[in-house]
């Protein structure tokens, strides 16, 4: 191919015919220097400025350069995006791998207790790291070659255990993946949820830390999504319990009413519920997509996000 082009161009700037010079001398389109030879495109000018080639110059130009045939280097295709998923067994990660598996990326997990105890095929396709976010140096080889990060780890507890899995084990891993370079980090967080917040005060208090640490430390790639109830298929040991029964028809009631969300006190409590797939769907695309904004997503954008068919990628 590029020996034709060679070819071609050597053919319209050399070929002789009077008026086409080489387009520096007279302003017109220059010829590509590092395509066709200057010697050979460029004919010399005589005193009216009208171009002559020489005799030798014309045979030369005349005759198509002959380039050897390139020889064809294999290259590896480059390899797919990393994406490592914070708590890969949990309810929601687990969905978090199955929907990056679908898209191809490849997935690794960090958990305290490794592989799940699962026959399901995607499990086979995930690797598996054991570590605890509480003890960040095990993170560093874990987060080489990463290129996004989900974090799916929150938990609930005593007030001290609350703050801890949810704000200090997440910053953990944030300030790793900030220190090896990492371009994206997508946080699962929740909603607030009014007087409940106060209840669950570790909880809430640790995921704001978190996010606010997102925030800080990945400016342009940090995506935070703010849950309320999730629901799906929850794995409990061997049983699977059908959340989803109870959530979708609650979803449909409550995504319209928005406004009362508003209310003091009991407001947050009608904050629509959402399905882990979408969820995982979102997360993953946020944490692969680079144009997908930075910041906060509600639960209503989760339900705009996930409805919407089309990837930037
Ligand atoms: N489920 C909901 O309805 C809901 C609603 C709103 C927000 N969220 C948030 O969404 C996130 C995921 O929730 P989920 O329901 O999927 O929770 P989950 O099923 O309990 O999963 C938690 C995951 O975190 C891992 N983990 C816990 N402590 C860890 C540590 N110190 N180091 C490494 N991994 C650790 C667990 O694995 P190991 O035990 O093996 O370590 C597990 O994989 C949480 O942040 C939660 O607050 C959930």
């Amino acid at each position: 191919m590029g020996a034709r082009e060679t070819c071609g161009r050597g053919d319209k700037y050399g070929g002789g015919v009077g008026g086409i010079v080489g387009g520096d001398e007279v302003g017109r389109d220059p010829p590509d220097p590092f395509l066709v030879p200057r010697s050979l495109a460029l004919p010399s000018q005589n005193n009216n400025g009208k171009a002559f080639l020489s005799e030798d110059a014309s045979k030369r130009v005349e005759e198509p350069f002959k380039v050897e045939e390139a020889e064809t280097v294999k290259v590896p295709p480059p390899s797919p995006d990393k994406l490592l998923v914070l708590g890969g067994n949990g309810f929601v990660g687990s969905h978090v791998c199955k929907e990056a598996l679908d898209k191809g990326f490849t997935v690794a997990s960090l958990n305290r207790s490794g592989k799940p105890s699962i026959s399901e095929s995607w499990a086979d396709k995930v690797i598996w790291n054991k570590g605890n976010l509480l003890e960040p140096d095990s993170l560093k080889d874990i987060m080489e070659g990463v290129s996004a990060v989900v974090s799916c780890v929150g938990g609930f507890g005593s007030n001290s255990y609350m703050y801890k899995i949810n704000g200090t084990a997440n910053i953990n891993a944030i300030r790793v993946a900030a220190e090896k370079g990492i371009k994206r980090f997508v946080y699962v967080s929740a909603a607030d949820f009014g007087f409940v917040n106060y209840l669950l005060q570790g909880y809430y208090e640790g995921k704001r830390a978190t996010e606010a640490e997102l925030l800080s430390k990945f400016t342009y790639g940090g995506v935070i999504l703010r849950p309320g109830f999730i629901h799906g298929t929850r794995r409990v040991g061997s049983v699977k319990i059908p959340l989803g029964l109870v959530g979708s028809p609650m979803q449909m009631v409550l995504q319209s009413a928005k406004p009362l969300t508003r209310l003091p006190l009991v407001g947050p409590l009608l904050t629509p519920p959402v399905s882990v797939a979408s969820v995982a769907k979102v997360a993953v695309r946020a944490a692969t997509d680079p144009v997908f904004p930075p910041g906060i997503v509600d639960v209503y954008g989760i339900m705009r996000y996930s409805d919407q068919k089309l990837w930037a990628l």
